[in-house]
């Protein structure tokens, strides 16, 4: 009797009106039509659900439509859903389900849908784009130095094109570009939970949470801590960094893992094309970083692509999250050294393949609007780039995400401003690597101290904790 009150009551709240004035309404999950979901295999269901456009503005009516992807649990009898974020933030998180779908059933045992959607400011959902067409992106972004440190003068073009990014967003993006922050992304999750709650017996959030899906994680954490079911956050996000600093904690052990390669080089001359001529570790990393150095003054072509100090430093950087592509980095670099164009082909391809150009946008809209610090002069900023070059020889890559940041108009309309010290309904599970480039364990430890009952799970591994996951 009990049970059968409970579900009346439950479905009853389901059915009521959510913050904002809007009817929670159910997903109509169909088959995929989509040229990029409609052939997975498993196969997807895609569903729309309306949340409110503002949270904040109780009196509007006003929705805005997420799109969510599906996977259907393989047991007859599924155990409720789990919500997914792959990064970025921005990260295309439907298309990323489409291509983990396989792997996440089995990582999860098949006893749970399996659901994500794209973020609001990403893809059809308020997408935050600051250019009218490609072309003249590419025109703005073509001569911003990647690196901080790559010139004498590339820091101060940075900060003077953050500036410039900064006003283009503003103008494109003046009437939506607050409504796409995390703190709103956290209450669309819970639309989510209750949207699919139509049994009334799944009111709890099941969450897995990668990278920047960690920060999202640890804000519904914070901010629904009575509503948390079975939550894990994986390659963790310090927090606290996101929000209120510059995210220098980032490439605490970036070095670290850079070392890391240098050494399974050498302990693996076989299957690393660097390791000949009975180097040591020290030698070849010092020999490595001279490289960098010296392609500073004389950049090369090689396999038809410009090889300069930005370009190699960047392949290492994105390689050092994945050690499986490790190899194919150390026959590269190797291709590089000694001007060979065919080994250095498929390291071309493989970086060159990886990034659309949406991307930035994407995340300087949410990221830079949730952040409070602004600065408008790149002089007050030389402290924190200090710190910045501090951590890591491969940090000066954040260098440009200051200036776009610091002169950022668009505030979040709802941050959580809280201290993420909360008692969640069911214990966090925070998962960490040793040795990873860009989510380090020192975030992990950072997070969990403040979630009441959580644990660390300590991979003993290099890369980004989900590299098992990613398709490089
Ligand atoms: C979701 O909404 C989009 C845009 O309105 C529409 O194109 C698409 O068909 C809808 N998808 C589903 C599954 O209803
Ligand atoms: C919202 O609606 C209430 C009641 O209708 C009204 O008193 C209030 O002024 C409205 N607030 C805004 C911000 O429009
Ligand atoms: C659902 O959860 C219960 C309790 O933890 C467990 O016994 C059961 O095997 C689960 N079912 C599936 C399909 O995973
Ligand atoms: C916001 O953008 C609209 C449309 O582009 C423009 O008419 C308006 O002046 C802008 N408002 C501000 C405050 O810049
Ligand atoms: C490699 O270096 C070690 C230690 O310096 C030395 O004993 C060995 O002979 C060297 N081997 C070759 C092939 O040069
Ligand atoms: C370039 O590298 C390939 C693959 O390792 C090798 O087969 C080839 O002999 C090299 N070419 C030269 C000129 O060294
Ligand atoms: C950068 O690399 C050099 C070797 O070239 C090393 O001595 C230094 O400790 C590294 N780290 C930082 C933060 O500069
Ligand atoms: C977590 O990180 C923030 C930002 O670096 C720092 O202020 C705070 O003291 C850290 N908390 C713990 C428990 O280490």
């Amino acid at each position: 009797m009990m049970l059968r009150q409970t579900f009346v009551f439950s479905v009853a709240l389901a059915g009521a009106t959510a913050p904002g004035g809007v009817a929670a309404n159910p997903i109509h999950w169909q088959p995929c039509v989509e040229p990029d979901f409609r052939n997975s295999t498993p196969p997807l269901s895609c569903g729309n659900l309306s949340v409110p456009l503002d949270y904040t503005d109780l009196n509007s009516t006003a929705t805005v439509v997420l799109q969510l992807v599906k996977v259907s649990a393989t047991s007859p009898a599924p155990n409720g859903s789990i919500i997914f974020n792959f990064g970025g933030p921005g990260e295309p998180d439907r298309a990323n389900m489409a291509e983990l779908a396989s792997y996440l059933l089995l990582a999860t045992g098949g006893g749970h849908d399996l659901i994500s959607f794209d973020t609001r400011g990403t893809y059809n959902t308020l997408p935050f784009t600051c250019y009218t067409d490609d072309v003249t992106r590419a025109v703005a972004t073509y001569s911003v130095p990647t690196f901080g440190r790559s010139s004498d003068t590339a820091l101060g073009a940075q900060w003077a094109n953050g500036e410039l990014f900064a006003d283009r967003c503003y103008a494109a993006n003046n009437l939506t570009g607050s409504l796409i922050g995390t703190a709103f992304t956290a209450r669309d999750v819970m639309q989510i939970v209750d949207a699919v709650n139509e049994d009334g017996q799944h009111d709890l959030l099941n969450y897995w949470g990668f990278s920047y899906g960690t920060l999202l994680g640890a804000t519904v954490a914070a901010m629904f801590p009575d509503r948390m079911g079975r939550v894990v956050i994986d390659g963790v996000v310090n927090p606290f960094e996101y929000y209120h600093g510059y995210d220098v904690e980032k490439y605490t052990d970036t070095d670290k893992v850079f070392s890391g390669f240098v050494k399974g080089c050498v302990a693996a001359p076989e299957a690393c094309a660097l390791a000949g001529n009975n180097v040591t570790a020290a030698q070849l990393e010092k020999s490595l970083y001279d490289l960098l150095e010296h392609l500073k003054y004389n950049p090369l072509v090689l396999a038809s692509t410009v090889i300069d100090y930005s370009t190699v430093k960047g392949a290492i950087f994105s390689i050092l999250y994945s050690p499986y592509s490790w190899p194919l980095l150390a026959t590269g670099l190797h291709g590089i050294m000694t001007r060979n164009a065919s080994e250095l082909l498929e390291l071309v391809s493989l970086v060159g393949s990886s990034s659309d150009p949406l991307l930035n946008e994407y995340l300087a809209g949410i990221q830079c609007g949730d952040k409070t610090p602004r600065a408008s002069e790149l002089t007050e900023m030389l402290p924190f780039v200090n710190d910045l070059y501090q951590r890591s020889n491969f940090s000066d890559i954040q260098s440009a995400v200051f200036g776009w940041c610091a002169n950022w108009r668009l505030d979040a309309k709802e941050r959580y401003s809280g201290d993420f010290q909360v008692k969640t309904q069911n214990p966090v599970l925070v998962i960490g690597n040793t040795y990873d480039p860009v989510t380090p364990l020192a975030s992990a430890l950072n997070v969990s101290h403040g979630l009441e009952g959580s644990v660390v799970l300590q991979h003993n591994g290099y890369g980004v904790s989900f590299s098992v996951f990613l398709l490089y």
